[in-house]
């Protein structure tokens, strides 16, 4: 069931990269301006992984300028748009609840758009594996969905693929980051632009205690 549903998200990226990187804003201010709030005091070449970075525009590129990124994604076609766009970064093709990374290998970690596409029931493991991979006092920045939900569309945008979605609300999301050790440092909702025209995310930074 959960093999089912990463297959079908990694074979709709596959599919829809091209679509889906035509909707992105490539200087998105709210984007830049929050990276740039995650990263201040950051010594240029610390390391990041951005997990879910698809063709890495814009966030994979704008943090590939001063430090060390490490892009995953499960998507071969997005990873191969992301070597064309931020070919500085290190890119791993893999699930991003499989990764083996040392304790305390990353300054600062972020997920855009990607844990709501990991069925939830792993969110919990994945939250742990991240706190573990950051360095103490290091941060995670991720967009959350505001409302639960888990199912697919047939034809996500009428871009001639099935997606698949698997996420809790903001409540949830915040508690289970809580829960995997994070302090929530801030938690808004924002709107950009987005595959469906104008997103309302949640965006949350969080920090590894200790
Ligand atoms: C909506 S796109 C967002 C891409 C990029 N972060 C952005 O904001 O433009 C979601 C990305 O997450 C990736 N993804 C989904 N599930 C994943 C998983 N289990 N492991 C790694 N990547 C995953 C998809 O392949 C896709 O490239």
């Amino acid at each position: 069931m959960r093999e089912a549903h990463k297959q079908a998200v990694e074979e709709g990226y596959d599919r829809v990269a091209e679509q889906y990187l035509a909707t992105k804003v490539a200087n998105d201010p709210i984007t830049l301006a929050e990276l740039e709030n995650l990263t201040r005091g950051l010594p240029s070449g610390a390391a990041v992984l951005d997990l879910g970075c698809g063709a890495g525009v814009p966030a994979t590129r704008w943090l590939a300028r001063r430090f060390a990124v490490t892009g995953v994604d499960v998507s071969a076609r997005q990873l191969e748009l992301a070597s064309r766009h931020v070919p500085a970064a290190e890119l791993v093709k893999a699930d991003m609840t499989s990764l083996d990374f040392e304790p305390a290998s990353f300054d600062a970690v972020v997920a855009f758009h990607s844990i709501i596409h990991v069925p939830r029931a792993e969110h919990p493991a994945l939250l742990e594996e991240i706190q573990r991979w950051l360095r103490p006092g290091g941060a995670f920045l991720a967009t959350w969905a505001l409302g639960a939900w888990e199912g697919e569309e047939e034809d996500w945008e009428g871009w001639g693929a099935p997606m698949r979605w698997s996420h809790y609300d903001g409540e949830m999301s915040l508690a289970l980051l809580r829960e995997a050790g994070f302090a929530t440092l801030r938690a808004e909702a924002r709107t950009t632009r987005g595959a469906r025209g104008d997103e309302t995310w949640l965006w949350v930074l969080a920090q590894k205690g200790g």
